[in-house]
C-alpha cells in the first residue's frame, strides 16, 4: 500500500494474490472487496467517460453508480461487487477506445 493512499486495509490476515491491472501486477488480498483493494492500493482512477474522458472511480461501493467498472477478464464488472481473485486480469476503461 503506497503511503499516501487515504485508505487502509483492516483485516491483514487475508491471503495477497496476485493480479494484473494494465499489465501491473498488484498483490491484493483474496477474497477481499475488489474495489476497495485497489483503492487501498494506490489506484485512483478506475475507468474514463466515453464521453469526456474524465477520470472516474468508486463513489457508491455498493452497485448503483457504475463509477467502478472495470473489465475483468474481457468482461465489464463492476469491481465493488467482486472479491479479489488470484490470477485476475483487469483493464481500466479508456474513453472512448471501449466498447
Ligand atoms: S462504486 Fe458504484 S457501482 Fe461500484
Amino acid at each position: 500500500m503506497p503511503a499516501d493512499a487515504p485508505f487502509i486495509a483492516l483485516n491483514r490476515k487475508e491471503r495477497l494474490v496476485p493480479v494484473q491491472l494494465d499489465g501491473t501486477e498488484l498483490m491484493l488480498p483474496e477474497g477481499e472487496n475488489l474495489a476497495a483493494s485497489l483503492l487501498a492500493a494506490g489506484v485512483r482512477s478506475f475507468r474514463e467517460t466515453p464521453v469526456s474522458g474524465a477520470p472516474r472511480a468508486p463513489f457508491c461501493m455498493m452497485g448503483a453508480c457504475f463509477d467502478c467498472l472495470v473489465e475483468i477478464d474481457g468482461i465489464q464488472r463492476q469491481a465493488c461487487m467482486l472479491s479479489v481473485a488470484e490470477g485476475m486480469v483487469i483493464a481500466r476503461l479508456k474513453g472512448t477506445t471501449h466498447g
